[in-house]
């Protein structure tokens, strides 16, 4: 156990090390400020490291995880990072990014009763209950599975879209893509759902903000 642990402070002097080596102004050019292109909306799931899947470097994913990457939008912690990400560092993408497998989701899809957490997966039980007509005709439970976890990472989508930061961005030209995508932990690749925003018109009226 203890091993384990300062193992990963060696890690980090090894990386250091690694990193000067190749370049010396590393870590300066990285202490100057950030301008992430990214704002990525993960899972925490320790299988599904935001920069290591997607090859990117220090600098350029800027990060929010939770359990079944939900946007939530009364979390504060996801507004604040969308707000930072949006109107101060001007991302270009979001990502919403789930993946096959998600306990949280398949959680959802149970009755069973883990704990405080219940009240988390609620909000992905809200998505099985908006979509339980194609989801209930899927009699493979494992099927079943996978569509839900892609309509969970839809529904994230389209709760991006219609918070007042993302149409405000919008509104005011920003160009500003929201992406949804779910990663496979069987063999590592990334499905793109194709279901790419770049406005409010493909949100039901209601939720349309005058800005
Ligand atoms: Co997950």
């Amino acid at each position: 156990m203890e091993a384990f642990y300062n193992k990963l402070l060696e890690n980090n002097k090894e990386w250091v090390a690694r990193k000067t080596k190749q370049d010396p102004d590393y870590f300066k050019r990285l202490a100057s400020g950030q301008k992430p292109p990214v704002l990525w909306i993960g899972c925490s799931d320790s299988r599904v490291p935001a920069n290591e899947i997607i090859g990117a470097e220090p600098g350029e994913v800027f990060v929010h995880r939770n359990i079944a990457n939900m946007v939530v939008h009364s979390d504060m912690n996801l507004l604040s990072v969308l707000d930072y990400a949006v109107n101060v560092l001007q991302v270009k993408h979001i990502i919403v990014c789930g993946h096959y497998g998600c306990g949280g989701v398949q959680t959802a899809m149970t009755n069973k009763h883990v704990g405080i957490i219940d009240n988390w997966i609620r909000h992905i039980k809200d998505v099985y209950r908006f979509h339980q007509k194609e989801l209930n005709k899927i009699e493979d439970e494992k099927e079943r599975f996978n569509r839900f976890v892609e309509l969970n990472v839809m529904e994230q989508v389209l709760d991006l879209a219609k918070t007042s930061i993302v149409q405000g961005a919008w509104e005011n030209n920003q160009e500003l893509h929201v992406h949804g995508w779910v990663y496979d932990v069987k063999d590592g690749l990334i499905n793109d759902l194709k279901i790419t925003i770049k406005d409010n018109k493909n949100l039901s009226e209601v939720y349309q903000l005058d800005l």
